[in-house]
């Protein structure tokens, strides 16, 4: 059981914060510390999750970003050269003025394609990054 609870101070952007109160006020939580835990335990679950994927593999990355985050688009295209033999197709869509969507098909190792995921994921202005996989090995 988690008894022991130990106390931590985060620093959010704002506009964070507030789209996730939003959420925890809709789904009924009853503080912010319960969201908190929740969102941590999906984090880990994600991770574990992401760190079974091995083997020849055929994926898909869904990311959203923000458009007008300096730097951030070259960044991107650099980041897709460099894992060329893992990136069959890239699919852009521009969602609102500020915010893309990008699929990027995938074919190759699956640590590969967790690495390039991860590092898409670690980029400022990223929203966010799902990797969704199936194995050819079977
Ligand atoms: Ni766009």
């Amino acid at each position: 059981m988690e008894t022991e609870l130990s106390r931590i101070g985060i620093s959010l952007p704002k506009s964070l914060l507030d789209r996730f109160d939003e959420i925890i006020t809709a789904r009924g939580y009853s503080s912010r510390s319960e969201g908190i835990r929740d969102a941590i335990r999906n984090y880990i679950t994600y991770y574990r999750w992401m760190s079974d994927v091995h083997g020849e593999r055929q994926g898909v990355i869904t990311m959203i970003y923000d458009h007008d985050q300096r730097g951030l688009l070259p960044v991107l295209t650099d980041i897709q050269h460099e894992f060329r033999e893992i990136v069959q197709a890239t699919l852009h869509s521009h969602v609102t003025q500020n915010r893309c969507l990008e699929v990027v098909l995938l074919h190759g190792d699956g640590t590969q394609l967790k690495a390039l995921a991860e590092k898409l994921m670690s980029q400022k202005g990223v929203e966010s990054v799902k990797l969704t996989t199936i194995s050819l090995d079977e």
